[in-house]
């Protein structure tokens, strides 16, 4: 081939992948990504045949599975619910009833903020597909069981036992995320009181834990007396100034969650605030999949969180749906992230990743902890992302 015609193929050739990349359909990657899931979650049923330890993580390969008490513990039953759902296939029934049942015993474990994410992702989807009693009485009893942590002094559901000696009452913005439990419990029940719990810990957490431009700190401690706030610090991120990528997804979710269930305006503008703090960020990169904090010093050669991803795309596309019109740019930056996280880049191909769907998450860099690892979580909520997606097309 002469230059000029090289050059003119070179031109088709971008040309190509140009539209090729702008074509790329968000619900069709939504479906692929779910079938992808799908065959990765046969493959971990298989694998794990009989345990009562639920998978978390894999690290250099090797996997990690958890007792039913870690934090973590539901989302892997969660997971297997929504492929019931989406395929309808007994196998992931089977298998969600399965790892479901490990959990049970939490239902009465007091020392843990997290009953919302353990009990919630697992019996709460399970009751949800099947209307079963058991799965209703045990939701019921953690739900009560987390109002145990409440102090009214300070407004909050306690966060953390461990660390006394550093802090008094421990508050993670991550505890937003534990108040779907409540806020279910409360209306399924009638209870008040419940509800009421619930709304002083988001009002609360509003009105301490956020900085002018939305975004958050991690670790509030109050004075257990005067509800005071004594420190505003960091666990999991950069510094006690910066912005953890996953917290602030947390916090997002979690206010956009808080919206449905009260239909309280400023919870819904408080949502919006911190979507738009992430979404017009100098350091989200242009793939839209954080870096494991927006403060990192090293950036860009910092590692990427894809569970802060997965958080945020799912949560934007509830909050979308809360916006008529005006939730389009959201819809649009939860549709970007999701073409992401179905990359290659970030999805990991059937059989690899010891069956996790997504690579690239970070648990705890500071505690050098889980740093460029698959998560069971970034998994959970990548696939009720897709699942969101799906359901926002069948609506429209
Ligand atoms: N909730 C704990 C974490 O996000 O790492």
């Amino acid at each position: 081939m002469n230059t000029p015609v090289k050059l003119a193929a070179g031109f088709i050739i971008l040309l190509l992948i140009g539209c090729h990349q702008t074509s790329k359909d968000p619900s069709r990657m939504a479906r692929e990504s779910l079938g992808v899931a799908s065959q990765q979650l046969s493959l971990s049923i298989e694998n794990l045949g009989d345990t009562d330890l639920n998978p978390r993580t894999a690290e250099n390969g090797v996997l990690r599975q958890v007792r039913s008490g870690d934090w973590t513990s539901g989302f892997y039953p969660g997971c297997l619910w929504y492929l019931y759902e989406y395929t309808g296939d007994e196998k992931f029934l089977e298998a969600a009833r399965k790892f479901t049942m490990n959990l049970q015993s939490e239902q009465f474990n007091g020392g843990t903020h997290d009953l919302g994410f353990m009990m919630y992702c697992s019996f709460g989807n399970g009751y949800r597909l099947t209307q079963e009693e058991g799965y209703r009485d045990v939701i019921i009893q953690s739900a009560k069981t987390l109002c145990t942590r409440f102090n009214p002094n300070v407004g909050c559901i306690k966060s953390w036992d461990h660390n006394e000696d550093k802090w008094q009452y421990p508050v993670i913005i991550d505890n937003m995320m534990n108040l779907e439990l409540l806020f279910w419990v409360a209306k399924e029940t009638n209870d008040s009181g419940m509800y009421n719990i619930a709304l002083s810990h988001t009002e609360t957490t509003m009105k301490n834990h956020f900085r002018e431009d939305h975004s958050s700190w991690h670790v509030l401690d109050y004075d257990t007396i005067s509800g005071e706030v004594l420190h505003r610090q960091t666990h999991q991120g950069y510094s006690d100034e910066s912005a953890w990528a996953r917290g602030q997804s947390w916090g997002f979710y979690g206010y956009t969650m808080v919206y449905r269930e009260t239909g309280e305006q400023k919870f819904l503008d408080q949502a919006r605030g911190i979507a738009d703090f992430i979404l017009n960020h100098e350091n989200l990169p242009g793939d839209m999949v954080p870096y494991w904090d927006f403060n990192a010093p090293n950036i860009p050669d910092e590692p990427r969180d894809a569970s802060a991803a997965a958080i945020l795309c799912s949560g934007l596309y509830e909050l979308s749906s809360h916006l008529g019109e005006e939730g389009e740019t959201y819809k649009q930056a939860a549709d970007k992230i999701l073409i992401s996280l179905s990359s290659d880049k970030y999805q990991a191909g059937v059989g690899e990743n010891n069956n996790f769907i997504l690579k690239h998450s970070v648990g705890s860099r500071p505690a050098d902890s889980e740093v460029d690892v698959p998560l069971i979580y970034a998994d959970y909520y990548f696939i009720e992302a897709c699942m969101r997606k799906l359901e926002l097309e069948s609506n429209k």
